[in-house]
């Protein structure tokens, strides 16, 4: 994870830039769970990531070739997120939002923020918390998923209201965006004054336009990331740092006095 990458050190204008801030959001992706061990999508993978391509996994027409393919996967990273923690980057962001008003936008699928005490105002890919029936979209429990990686396809539970196939609750690839967390996260990008952008290879779309919303509104956007992304030419900082060690790191400075 990164122990390659020299992380820079936290540039002085970039806190007072913070500091100032009246009106937060921080934008998460995958990088953000990384360092309480969920693996990022697009870096080296482990499991299932290894045979079978994301849109085999991830996708209406992968749903359609293979639901018990699919359902596992799910229900195997759904028992990986539950046996893991929110890190020091998390709950960093979650004592800060207790002086700041800070808005979580998060592309990212598992619990960890509010298990680590914030509030998300947009989850853009869904849950996997939030099962649901693939004909009528009836709720569905999750049972927490599984404790180990399944060794073969698992057929999908079967819906108590109309006898559908119970769909995982994420956003696929070629699927619309869940629209009141659009609408939300549209907003807050357009009304804050900064941004912070956290552990996201930013190139799925739309959520992927949420930093170049704010820059265009005039906001200052800061990017924490150990590598650098399409964004990073955009933004006013980018810092070469992690989610679990820059995030606390920040929000130490910025409350400094
Ligand atoms: P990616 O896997 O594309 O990108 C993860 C980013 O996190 C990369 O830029 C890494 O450099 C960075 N990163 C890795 N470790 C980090 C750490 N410890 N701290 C900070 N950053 C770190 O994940 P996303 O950008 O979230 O969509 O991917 C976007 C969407 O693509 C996902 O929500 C998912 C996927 O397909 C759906 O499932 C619809």
């Amino acid at each position: 994870m990164y122990r390659d990458a020299s992380p820079t050190p936290l540039d002085p204008a970039l806190v007072d830039a913070v500091r100032s801030a009246r009106n937060v959001v921080v934008f998460t992706g995958a990088g953000m769970s990384a360092e309480s061990g969920v693996p990022t999508f697009r870096d080296a993978q482990t499991g299932l990531w290894e045979r079978f391509s994301p849109e085999q996994l991830a996708s209406p027409d992968g749903w359609e070739h293979d639901r018990g393919l699919v359902w596992a996967w799910y229900q195997w990273r759904t028992g990986l997120v539950r046996r893991v923690q929110p890190n020091a980057g998390h709950r960093a962001l979650a004592a800060w939002a207790r002086d700041t008003e800070l808005t979580i936008l998060t592309q990212n699928v598992d619990d960890l923020h509010e298990r680590a005490g914030s509030t998300v105002a947009a989850h853009l890919h869904g849950s996997l918390l939030a099962p649901r029936c693939s004909t009528c979209a009836a709720p569905f429990p999750s049972d927490g998923g599984l404790d180990v990686e399944p060794s073969g396809p698992i057929p999908p539970p079967t819906c108590p209201v109309c006898g559908g196939d119970v769909r995982p609750g994420a956003v696929w690839f070629g699927e619309a965006l869940p629209s009141e967390a659009w609408d939300r996260a549209d907003r807050a990008a357009a009304a804050c004054d900064l941004m912070l952008v956290v552990g996201t290879s930013a190139v799925v779309y739309p959520a992927a336009a949420l930093p170049l919303r704010a820059l265009d509104s005039g906001a200052t956007v800061v990017e924490i990331n150990p590598q650098s992304t399409d964004l990073s030419a955009a933004v006013q900082y980018s810092w070469r740092t992690t989610a679990a060690v820059g995030l606390p790191a920040l929000v130490d400075a910025v409350q400094r006095r």
